[in-house]
């Protein structure tokens, strides 16, 4: 599902959008970070030793990718359903001790971190535990179920002085770090709008998984996944589609607007909850017993601009980012991020005075003329270049956003998404879902944290 290769067809799409424009193109393959590229050796000592709590596809996704960030090794590995232990041996390729339990990872003093991808409605559980225990620790996005349990998981991380970074890899990416340079010069001007979109319409992509046949209660801790949820018998579908179902996880908002929020964040450099949102949206297509619409758009205030956001499971448009200033526009379309410029010249406004009285007319365009005595040439006025920055083949945010965690777990340095950048995505999350239940606007109540309608 990954897009991030500068393909043939990007570079059309691309000029395409740049000549639509009016603007000619500017094409910069963009270079991977020197770690990622050439890993630096790492002294026997340095190396992290680390364990993975939750390894089903996004569990196995990130110990794939750990095999490329330098001086870590997985040690241990954990997960309620048995299967799992074969899906992560064959990306670590090899075979490590397993456990349903994690309390047996923490309690082992040779571990120094958790890589955490488990279902929502249990980041707060492990990640509390896991701080307490006094590992460091990668947790998936969503950060929290809950705004109490963000809360709560922010607290866990700073009493007990723990590296925590959370999983939404675009932040790590050079394609938003490139954005964010942009940003941050001013080429755009003031920016007051803020578009981003995700869009997509497989039945995978919709939460509409296969049920592996091995799936039953021997070899699945049900009892485990209920904890934080309501009792119930076992359901296959509830643990393998948890994404549908408010009990274990947050819908849209909770899967892909915290991806949109959190490279909002970073490119803006906002690190703050957004002070109201109003949702909208429906079920129109997926209407498979699942508690979330497959269609959700919700505004944002935020206090310097406006936000928009939409994710629609009925489309497949993709992943979409529009930075809308006063000098040019930001627009970070899968794998490439194009600026194109403004003719922010002044012109005499000849729309008004079209019908003005043929002296009014003239008198004004003197005037105008007097007050603009060199108007730039027209040709440099259509000449507004577009520059087009596009991901290497093959570049992957997840090992550079690993590679930053190790590396603090290594230095005790910041890393680039904490548990209070990753809190106020997710907040931001909550506030759309609760938004959309209660038909109300959803605002932030700084000084009570808690959303009020
Ligand atoms: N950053 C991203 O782009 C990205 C992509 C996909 C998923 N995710 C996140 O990763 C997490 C996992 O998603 P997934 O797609 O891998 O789901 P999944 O259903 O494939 O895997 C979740 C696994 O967690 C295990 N688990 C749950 N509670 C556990 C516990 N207490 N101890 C041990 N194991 C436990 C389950 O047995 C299951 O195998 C979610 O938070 C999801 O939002 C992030």
């Amino acid at each position: 599902m990954k897009k991030n290769s500068w393909s043939r067809r990007d570079f059309i799409r691309a000029s395409t959008g740049a000549a639509a424009a009016g603007a000619t193109a500017r094409y910069t393959l963009l270079q991977p970070t020197p770690l990622w590229a050439s890993p630096q050796p790492v002294a026997p000592s340095d190396r992290v030793r680390f364990a993975a709590i939750g390894t089903g596809i996004r569990g196995c996704i990130l110990l794939d990718a750990s095999l490329r960030v330098p001086g870590v090794e997985c040690v241990a590995i954990c997960d309620l359903y048995d299967t799992r232990r074969l899906s992560a041996e064959q990306a670590l390729k090899k075979s490590v001790p397993w456990s349903r339990d994690y309390r047996a990872i923490l309690d082992r003093k040779d571990i120094d971190a958790v890589i955490v991808a488990v279902h929502d409605h249990q980041h707060r559980r492990v990640f509390v535990d896991a701080c307490a225990a006094g590992k460091d620790v990668y947790c998936e996005k969503p950060m929290s179920h809950s705004v109490e349990d963000g809360f709560a998981m922010v607290e866990a991380a700073q009493k007990s002085n723990r590296i925590a970074q959370i999983g939404s890899q675009r932040v790590s990416s050079i394609l938003y770090a490139r954005a964010k340079e942009i940003y941050d010069s001013g080429k755009l001007g003031e920016v007051y709008a803020i578009q981003a979109s995700w869009d997509r319409n497989d039945p995978g992509g919709a939460f509409v998984c296969p049920i592996p046949p091995d799936a039953n209660e021997q070899t699945v801790d049900w009892t485990a996944f209920l904890e934080g949820a309501p009792k119930r018998p076992f359901d296959p579908i509830r643990f393998f589609r948890w994404r549908c179902f408010a009990d274990y996880g947050s819908g849209l908002a909770g899967d892909l607007f915290v991806h949109l929020i959190s490279g909002i964040h970073f490119v803006t450099s906002t690190n703050t909850i957004a002070q109201r949102a109003q949702s909208v949206g429906g079920l129109f297509h997926y209407k498979d017993g699942r508690d979330f619409p497959d269609l959700i758009e919700t505004f944002y205030d935020y206090p310097n601009f406006r936000v928009t956001l939409r994710c629609n499971l009925n489309n497949d448009q993709g992943e979409f980012f529009g930075f809308y200033g006063t000098k040019g526009t930001l627009i970070i379309k899968e794998s490439t991020v194009t600026f194109t410029a403004q003719d922010t010249h002044p012109e005499p406004d000849l729309y008004t005075v079209s019908w003005w009285p043929e002296k009014l007319r003239n008198d004004y365009l003197a005037q105008w003329r007097e007050d603009h005595p060199s108007p730039p040439p027209l040709k440099s006025r259509l000449d507004q270049e577009s520059e087009v920055f596009a991901l290497p083949s093959g570049y992957d945010d997840v090992v550079d956003h690993e590679a930053n965690f190790f590396q603090a777990v290594r230095s005790r340095k910041k890393v680039v998404e904490n548990e209070e950048f990753g809190n106020h995505a997710a907040i931001g999350c909550h506030l759309a879902n609760y938004s959309y239940f209660k038909r109300t606007a959803a605002v932030w109540d700084a000084a009570a944290k808690k959303i009020v309608g």
